[in-house]
């Protein structure tokens, strides 16, 4: 029988990111085939970066911080620089995006060369939860593709200030834990892949994933109680009042969000005396996980209504996050919805 495949040769059906990512666009045209490009470049860093994660604490300069300060006013980590530059390194001369916009650079980053061809716009969080770099726990990074609209000569990305995240042609993150997963959506459901080293492959995990309508985790800072907002602190009581819930907080978005994901619950990062706005960034980081969890039958809302009805003012916009099962972010709002109702 010299055809017979030994059934040991899979270990089961493998079914590659680039392949799915082509599967879901049910094409083999152009378009089709750019995405399933930038999906790939996209991977690409993310095992470079899960490369250099892995092995931090054996070469130099992988960890601590640079000495600087990025635009968002937050101490900048050696990752954060490495991971930033990661993504730029494997789009340039891909002819596939034209501008790429992260959280650690204050302008776009543009690749003239791809300009005239490349219609895309990759905007990205290289680290996310960098915190947690230095002492080994999980980070991320979350990314989001846009088409662009117009040419930028300007270089101000005036396209990006009119749109809100439904535009987001796709969406997703990496986390770098134990494994290496990659959650995305196209607008067609969310799928999950975990990096096999030994193939340097995304192999498929699971397709649809849906979020629980309700879960049992409560994901919130709550070293921030008393900058809080009445109507957060009314929620915090609640779920310290009732059974059933349990706190988790990793100081990594992504890591909580799969979590989420995962068993249900919510992620909380609302705004604080300090910040009203909160912490967390629309391009980078809420509008894409509001694009993927609502993919999965969730909700995300900054309290008042859905992250993906939002315009942002500027580049670096911040926003309120509530995000995570359907239940229990309305949850939350009904406290919001009530505090207000009061005050009126
Ligand atoms: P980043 O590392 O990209 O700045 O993001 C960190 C974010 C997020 O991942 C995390 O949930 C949150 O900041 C933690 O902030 P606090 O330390 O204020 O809780
Ligand atoms: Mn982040
Ligand atoms: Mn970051």
């Amino acid at each position: 029988m010299p055809n017979a495949i030994p059934e040991h040769s899979l270990d089961r059906d493998c079914t590659t990111l680039a392949r799915h990512v082509l599967q879901q666009l049910q094409s083999f045209g152009a378009d089709a085939q750019d995405l399933s490009a930038i999906m790939g470049r996209i991977a690409l860093a993310g095992k470079l970066i899960a490369r250099r994660l892995s092995r931090a604490g054996l070469v130099d300069d992988a960890l601590g911080f640079t000495g600087e300060m990025n635009v968002q006013g937050e101490s900048v980590k050696k990752m954060d620089v490495y991971a930033n530059e990661v993504f730029i390194s494997v789009f340039k001369q891909s002819g596939l995006v034209c501008r790429l916009a992260s959280e650690e650079m204050e302008k776009p980053y543009y690749i003239p060369e791809n300009c005239p061809i490349g219609r895309y716009t990759l905007l990205y969080d290289p680290i996310d939860g960098s915190s947690n770099v230095d002492i080994n726990l999980n980070v991320g990074s979350i990314f989001a593709i846009r088409q662009q609209s117009g040419d930028d000569l300007d270089g101000e990305a005036q396209d990006l200030l009119q749109q809100t995240g439904r535009t987001q042609i796709a969406a997703g993150y990496i986390l770098y834990g134990p494994a290496t997963i990659l959650v995305y959506s196209l607008g067609a459901g969310v799928h999950s892949f975990f990096l096999d080293p030994s193939l340097g492959e995304f192999i498929l995990a699971q397709e649809n994933i849906r979020i629980p309508v309700h879960g049992p985790i409560y994901s919130a800072n709550e070293g921030n109680f008393w900058q809080w907002d009445e109507a957060i602190r009314d929620y915090t009581r609640y779920v310290h009042r009732h059974e059933g819930y349990t706190a988790r907080y990793s100081g990594a978005l992504v890591g909580d969000i799969h979590r989420i994901l995962t068993q249900g619950g919510v992620f909380l990062y609302p705004g604080t005396a300090k910040n009203p706005e909160g912490k967390l960034r629309l391009l980078y980081e809420t509008a894409p996980l509001a694009f993927l969890v609502e993919q999965a039958g969730g909700k995300a809302s900054d309290g008042r209504q859905s992250l993906l009805d939002l315009i942002p003012g500027r580049l670096h916009q911040r926003t309120p996050l509530f995000i995570g099962s359907p239940e229990d972010v309305s949850l939350v709002e009904s406290f919001i919805q009530e505090r207000e109702r009061r005050s009126s």
